[in-house]
């Protein structure tokens, strides 16, 4: 999350008491209906359209999780996906909701740093922006060249004005000499993009250049795009601000301040490629527009548009290369659950040039008038370029088929339905195939996220029909492929069984610790963070709740202990055969999981101990050393042998 969004920091206490008061079950069940079966919650998935319920609540655990789409996540989580709200807004909720009074902190060291960063380079943008604008109106060579060119190309003096234009002189450091004198820091000088040092010397980044500023939502200037202004191969079109603290590209979608109003009012946002076609559209009176700059859209613009309508008119010319970037966006606009339509300008021209050649009626009517739906537009292109081919026809079914299938919120399911409808007529097929092919994505990507679920489900819905003495080994090693489940069943482990008896000595979490699990055993950063975590608060006598990393303010760590927890191995059905008719639960066997998660992490260890050891052997070596190795080679079989021994009385018993 970007530290800006974010201007007072909610204090840890409140946090806590927050947390301590959250019931996952009261707060999903004020925004869909959940019936109890069992120990868990049921109910229809908000997240994809399900006729029966495949979403479980576990109050225990504090976490949901659908079996139909695989979503899963906390209480937190939940709000920030369904309400859109962020982390901290969601907080925020729960506050109001329970009555807990919010006590703000003071902001940390690095906060305030990061903010005067931030304070001073708006403070340099709007320096300059004043600067070049008093170039373009009042400067001889700013009105000769710059004030011309745009007049030329038909901007109007108040358009100018409202989207703040202005010019660099052609000179080597014009505005270097006045940003040094107004005592700006040249580091932060040459981190705003204006200038640049050269030769040792302070000197102008856009000299002889058109300066369009770039604002964010709330109108501050964040940065710049730069236009040449008779054209040279040599030189770039358009220098922009490079990224910074304040100028991040991928959220910024240019005209996104003075558009918001008009974008609500329309509900509509229109999406053009450049600077100046958002300019002239405004200039003839259709203000609800922005500009992604000519890359595809980003997951943060696509959610800025969200936030203010649900409906993306893309206008680019015909045969512009953004278009195709743009629609590389398109299947994540889809599953934000946009809708998004497509207007392609005819004649070679763009939307500002085109805008100008027929004036701002003509030019809303055509809008108007050639909205064209834009995963139709897709599959009459994709129809028309594979003819009569049978194999490209069936490629073009699968893809459409793979656009639709990302269209899965519960609320979009009837638009879903609708495009299957449409599509199937298009394409000629029964419209129950192409349902039935939507669906089987949608399966596929269930299964993908469920690869990446916790260690038990894969071990134990493992099919594990023959059993002799060597298929263990083969097993052993299959499963130790799956290494991101053994480390995350680790941590699973510590997580869950870290505060239990291991022995009259000592808890779970001491033996994992002088065990010496640590970075060499683990691949995973995060993971290892997390288990860092866990040993400084444990260490500190703070028990480390599941809770605490649950909701922990660091997203990745929030997402990876939710998928690592999980609501349904309360029974694994499988335990059943191993055990001869008792069923045991995970809760039983604490020490079982503990001791065997550690033993594969251990034998991953040995095994790529000797691997290295192997190589080495191949490279020449004096018989002494030849000896020593062959040693160390057969003292780290007997250790595997040992652990696999061990592992298979465990698990294969
Ligand atoms: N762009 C860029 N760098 C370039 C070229 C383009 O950042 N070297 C971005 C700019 O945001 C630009 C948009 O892509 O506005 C579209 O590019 P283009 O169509 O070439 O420019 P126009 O905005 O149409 O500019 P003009 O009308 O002045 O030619
Ligand atoms: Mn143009």
């Amino acid at each position: 999350m970007c530290i800006f969004d974010a201007p007072k920091m909610i204090s840890q206490n409140t946090i806590q008491q927050i947390l301590s008061r959250i019931d996952i079950v009261e707060i999903v069940g004020e925004f869909i209906k959940l019936k109890k079966r069992g120990a868990n919650y049921l109910g229809l998935c908000p997240f994809h359209g399900e006729k029966t319920p495949s979403f479980t609540v576990s109050p225990t655990k504090e976490i949901y999780k659908c079996f139909g789409c695989g979503r899963s996540g906390n209480t937190i989580s939940f709000l920030m996906e369904h309400e859109k709200y962020s982390y901290t807004e969601a907080l925020r909720w729960l506050a109001n909701k329970y009555n807990v009074e919010i006590e703000e902190t003071e902001t940390s060291p690095e906060y305030k740093q990061q903010q005067q960063l931030a304070d001073s380079l708006y403070v340099i943008n709007s320096f300059a922006q004043k600067y070049f604008s008093e170039n373009l109106f009042n400067n001889e060579e700013g009105q000769a060249v710059g004030l011309g060119y745009l007049k030329e190309r038909g901007f109007r003096e108040e358009t100018i004005k409202k989207f703040q234009l202005g010019y660099c002189l052609d000179e080597r450091e014009a505005f270097a000499k006045q940003a040094i004198k107004t005592q700006f820091n040249t580091e932060l000088l040459v981190k705003s993009g204006l200038v640049t040092i050269r030769d040792e010397r302070v000197v102008d980044n856009y000299r002889g250049r058109i300066i369009f500023p770039i604002q964010n939502t709330t109108g501050k200037i964040i940065g710049f795009g730069a236009r040449i202004i008779k054209s040279n191969d040599r030189a770039p079109k358009y220098i922009n601000t490079p990224e910074n603290e304040i100028y991040i590209k991928s959220k910024i979608l240019y005209g996104s301040y003075l558009a918001r109003q008009a974008i609500d009012k329309n509900d509509e946002c229109l999406l053009v490629e450049g600077y100046t076609d958002v300019i002239s559209l405004h200039q003839a009176g259709i203000e609800n527009v922005v500009a992604s700059g000519g890359t595809s859209l980003t997951p943060d613009q696509l959610r800025l548009i969200k936030k203010y309508t649900n409906n993306l008119t893309i206008i680019y010319d015909g045969d512009s290369a953004g278009i195709k970037a743009a629609m590389r966006g398109l299947d994540l606009a889809l599953e934000e659950g946009l809708n998004v339509k497509l207007v392609l300008i005819p004649d070679k021209e763009d939307p500002d040039s085109y805008v100008n050649k027929v004036g701002a009626g003509v030019f809303a009517d055509f809008i108007k008038n050639n909205k064209k739906d834009v995963v139709i537009f897709q599959l009459e292109v994709a129809l028309k370029d594979a003819g009569n081919d049978s194999v490209k026809k069936s490629t073009v079914v699968n893809q459409v088929a793979e656009t639709i299938s990302k269209i899965n919120k519960a609320e979009d399911f009837t638009k879903q339905q609708d495009y299957i409808k449409q599509c199937a007529e298009l394409l000629k097929i029964e419209e129950s195939g192409l349902n039935a092919l939507v669906n089987k994505f949608i399966r596929e990507r269930v299964s993908k996220q469920e690869a990446k679920l916790p260690i038990n489900e894969a071990i134990y819905h493992d099919d594990r029909s023959k059993k002799g003495a060597s298929s263990i080994e083969d097993d052993t090693l299959s499963l130790l492929q799956k290494d991101e489940l053994h480390e995350r069943s680790m941590i699973r482990s510590l997580l869950e069984f870290g505060l239990r008896e291991w022995d009259e000595n000592k808890k779970v979490a001491d033996y994992i610790f002088e065990e010496a699990v640590d970075q060499e055993m683990i691949d995973n950063k995060l993971l290892v963070r997390i288990m860092q975590l866990y040993k400084e608060m444990y260490e500190a006598n703070l028990e480390p709740a599941n809770k605490f990393f649950l909701h922990h303010e660091d997203e990745e760590i929030r997402n990876l202990v939710t998928r690592i927890m999980d609501i349904s191995d309360d029974l694994s059905p499988n335990w059943k055969d191993h055990y001869d008719g008792k069923i045991f639960t995970r809760d039983e066997l604490y020490k079982e999981e503990v001791f065997s998660s550690l033993n594969y992490l251990k034998l991953r260890k040995i095994k790529r101990l000797i691997d290295t050891n192997q190589k080495d052997m191949e490279k020449p070596h004096s018989s002494e050393e030849q000896l020593m190795m062959l040693q160390t080679h057969k003292a780290l079989k007997d250790m595997e042998m040992e652990l696999t021994r061990q592992l298979g009385t465990v698990i294969f018993r």
